[in-house]
């Protein structure tokens, strides 16, 4: 078993699983793991290659040479890379959040993802946040939550999130984004994002990031 358990974070979009995993994380010294990042990585290598975002085999083909990786940056903060290059800005664009779905629902392009990430929790001490974490990641964490908040506040926190980098989106639009990309993310086939059986449901609708961390944190019990 290892010394320090594993955390696997799920949800959909803007329930606040990137901020509290980070809090998370710091205040226990884990490691903060962003799947989606690479999940979006490799949807702008995709677009950058023209690669047609409905065809399964080319994407598969995609994932198995481009080189995707997770390095702690200068101010500690987590970053993004295709080959040498930080792509941790680009990827958060609204080319990439609107074709990444599509990337996410290959099953080869996925395959791929989990063998990368499994390889970086092996040794414990993780913190891992996505769609598929507590299912098909990390299936044997001792602690896994679902995170949750209504509709319009998952889209207000994204909004407010864009509007600070100066894209301006109005509540509708935003809503109806995340509604379409957690439609896709729910119903695809492989590894559809859903509730571990025993994973814990918290609903941040009305807690601060900082909140919903430490009920997190008030769950994990260091092995040993
Ligand atoms: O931050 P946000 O919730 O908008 O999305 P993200 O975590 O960056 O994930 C972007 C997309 O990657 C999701 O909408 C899924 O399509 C895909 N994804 C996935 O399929 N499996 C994961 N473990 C993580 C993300
Ligand atoms: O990763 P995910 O898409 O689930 O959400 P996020 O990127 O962590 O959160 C989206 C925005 O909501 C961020 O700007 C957070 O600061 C904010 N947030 C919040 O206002 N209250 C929370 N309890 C959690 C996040």
């Amino acid at each position: 078993m290892n010394l320090y358990p594993n955390i696997a974070i799920d949800g959909p979009a803007g329930a606040g699983k990137s901020t509290v995993a980070k809090l998370v994380a710091k205040k226990l010294g884990y490691i903060y793991i962003d799947t989606g990042a690479m999940y979006r990585a490799l949807t702008l290598q995709a677009l950058r290659d023209g690669v047609d975002m409905h065809d399964p085999e080319a994407l598969g083909r995609l994932a198995g040479v481009t080189p995707v990786s997770l390095r702690n940056g200068e101010d500690d903060r987590l970053r993004v890379f295709l080959n040498n290059e930080d792509v941790s800005e680009e990827i958060r664009g609204p080319e990439v959040s609107g074709n990444v779905s599509y990337v996410a629902m290959v099953p080869a392009v996925r395959r791929r993802m989990v063998e990368l990430q499994k390889a970086m929790a092996e040794k414990g001490g993780v913190v891992m946040e996505g769609r598929d974490i507590g299912t098909v990641v990390l299936p044997d964490a001792p602690v896994k939550i679902f995170l949750t908040a209504t509709t319009p506040v998952r889209a207000k926190r994204r909004r407010d999130e864009l509007a600070v980098k100066g894209s301006i989106f109005s509540q509708e639009q935003m809503e109806e984004e995340i509604i379409r990309r957690d439609g896709i993310d729910s119903t695809r086939e492989a590894d559809p994002l859903t509730k571990a059986p025993d994973a814990e449901v918290i609903d941040s609708t009305f807690f601060t990031a900082e909140q919903v961390a430490d009920m997190i944190i008030a769950r994990v019990q260091p092995a040993g």
